[in-house]
């Protein structure tokens, strides 16, 4: 949550600082600021989007600079509490990503010895406690300064004088990237994509020095030698390519993130599962853990790992697992987040670990806080993922859960090697999902019109259901729920009515005799019923409203397709809205707060 970037180099800072911080607005959007030294500090900043800010900022000349994407956690989104934020004399800057936890008690200890604080913020107790340690040095003020914190940040500190940036992280990412007699700074890769490909990863702890000709690290109180990182994303795969928007280019390359998956996991010539050296290790009980879309992605997980290697899994919200004990010796634990960043779920490892857990993650973004604590870290392939809502990396995620399955399964050859030619038709099969977009827009132009809807499934699918109803209300505010389909009339009936759309996931599998019985249940309280069904069924259409086909797939591959259906479902739902489809209102990619 929140962006920060920096910039130090030969050119005029503050279009390139812009251009940065556009490409961190999913991880907050609701204020946003510059600083450039310039002839002294030149602060400008407001509550704005940073397209909007870049038109009214008058241009300062400077070749360093900091600036910042909020997502408010202390005080409104208002202009006086967006970063940069200063000390009394101006002569000091700061942005930060994180919490300062004890930073109302620093802040009545600064105002006592002659401070003047201007806003609401945490985290304006930062240039002041630099300015109040400062002798010359702002390397050496800015360590003093961190060790009276208590909380999480990453820091990018500006001086008037402008010729380094000091910066520092502290359970928040941050990276260096390296030009040519330039450098930036950034919380995320996609920022810096357009300037280079030449990153280093910040640890914990890290406190540097950056100048337009060199980078100086701090480890443990002595230089490090940092590793330089190849990013391999590409910086049109931070880009629109076209399309209105991120969230439906990133739907359009989900084949080519089964594909890319499926090059990095499998033996093409020997048609099997390349297997983890975690093979040989014995797989008692497993437990996943992870939040929101990732949570859906567990509950899919549960349900493959329990149907293909007979072993108990357990499903569990990061946020709630943090509140109870109850681990079984000997347990696998796997934590999916895409972000690599969610509090709640950063959380869960580390109570894992401490249970002497063995901790697996999956993650999108390489150098993520996650890699750091989990025993072993898997990286999806999906790319960049820039829509707040998650559709890509959530793909990306069950390919990785199907492989894990597959690696560990003790199903025989024959049933692995063809569910591996399953796979493998994966990308045409959800290619063709794409390709009928057309029907599912008329669909979706009705689905605008109502202000409530239903989504159930059954078995696997029922996670379908919960992520299909999270991807509508995200996006579109339309009030969306997701349920197991023979839940609905323990409750849920009561709010049945023609005012009430039900999109059902009707699959071919053991539970579409229960779907079919519940989806008449419904139609006999006169609500609308939208079925996502497999092509060539013809019994849901003498029972459902309108029927969205889906390629037919085993049924453990059914939520690959049924998913895509729901995801172009919620995606022209929200554009026939008119809503802000990859910012939506108070939300942001990655939540760092508990
Ligand atoms: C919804 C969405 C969120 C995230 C959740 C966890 O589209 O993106 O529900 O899934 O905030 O985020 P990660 O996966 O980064 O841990």
């Amino acid at each position: 949550m929140c962006g920060i970037v920096g910039y130090i180099g030969e050119k005029q800072a503050q279009p390139i600082l812009l251009s940065c911080l556009e490409k961190l607005e999913y991880r907050g959007y609701d204020s946003c600021g510059v600083a450039v030294a310039a002839d002294g500090i030149k602060v400008f900043k407001d509550a704005t989007r940073v397209k909007a800010l870049g038109k009214s900022l008058p241009k300062f000349g400077g070749t360093s600079g900091i600036g910042h994407t909020r997502w408010a956690t202390h005080g409104a989104p208002s202009q006086v509490n967006a970063h940069p934020h200063l000390d009394c004399s101006g002569k000091i800057a700061v942005v930060h990503n994180g919490v300062v936890r004890n930073y109302q008690k620093l802040k009545e200890q600064l105002i006592s010895e002659g401070h003047n604080f201007v806003s609401d913020t945490d985290t304006e107790v930062i240039p002041h406690l630099i300015e109040k340690h400062y002798s010359g040095n702002l390397e050496e003020a800015t360590e003093i300064a961190l060790n009276e914190i208590e909380g999480s940040y990453a820091i990018i500190v500006l001086a008037a004088a402008g010729n380094e940036l000091v910066i520092a992280r502290k359970d928040s990412p941050l990276v260096v990237a390296l030009g040519d007699r330039e450098n930036f700074i950034a919380s995320d890769v996609p920022a810096i994509l357009d300037y280079t490909d030449r990153v280093i990863y910040l640890e914990d702890g890290d406190i540097g020095v950056v100048s337009q000709n060199g980078v100086r690290i701090k480890r443990n109180g002595i230089e490090a030698r940092c590793e330089e990182h190849k990013v391999l994303w590409s910086m049109e795969d931070a880009q629109k390519s076209g399309y209105e928007h991120f969230m439906i280019k990133e739907i359009h390359e989900q084949p080519g993130v089964i594909r890319n998956t499926l090059g990095e996991f499998t033996r093409d010539s020997e048609g099997s599962v390349d297997l983890l050296e975690m093979k040989e290790r014995a797989l008692e009980s497993m437990l996943l853990v992870s939040c929101g879309t990732s949570y859906y992605a567990s509950l899919i997980g549960k349900f493959i790992f329990e149907e293909l290697l007979n072993i108990s899994a357990r499903a569990e919200i990061a946020s709630e697992f943090n509140y109870h004990n109850h681990i079984l010796p000997g347990t696998t634990a796997i934590a999916i987040t895409q972000s690599g960043e969610t509090a709640d779920t950063l959380k869960a490892m580390k109570k894992l670990k401490e249970t002497g857990c063995r901790v697996i993650a999956i993650t999108n973004v390489v150098g993520s806080s996650v890699s750091r604590i989990a025993n072993q870290t898997i990286y999806t392939r999906a790319g960049p993922e820039i829509s707040v809502a998650a559709t890509k990396s959530f793909m990306a995620q069950l390919m990785v859960l199907y492989w894990l399955a597959m690696s560990y399964s003790k199903a025989e050859t024959r049933k692995l090697a063809s569910l591996l030619m399953e796979m493998r038709q994966l990308p045409s099969k959800v290619q063709q999902v794409l390709d009928d977009e057309a029907k599912i827009i008329d669909y979706a132009k009705s689905l605008a019109k109502y202000e409530n809807a239903f989504f159930i499934g059954r078995g696997i699918n029922m996670a379908v259901a919960l992520e299909g109803a999270l991807k509508l209300k995200e996006i579109s505010y339309l009030h969306a729920e997701g349920f197991a389909a023979g839940e609905i009339k323990h409750g849920p009936f009561a709010l049945l009515g023609s005012n009430t759309p039900v999109i059902a996931i009707a699959s071919q599998d053991n539970t579409y005799e229960a779907m079919l019985t519940s989806i008449k249940e419904i139609k006999a309280r006169g609500a609308p019923v939208i079925a996502v069904a497999e092509e060539g069924d013809e019994d849901i259409v003498e029972v459902a409203d309108s029927v969205i086909s889906v390629p037919k797939v085993d049924t453990l591959f059914s939520p690959v397709v049924n998913i895509v259906a729901l995801q172009l479902l919620a995606y022209y739902t929200a554009r026939e809205r008119g809503c802000s489809i990859d910012f939506p209102r108070n939300l942001a990619k990655s939540v760092t707060v508990e």
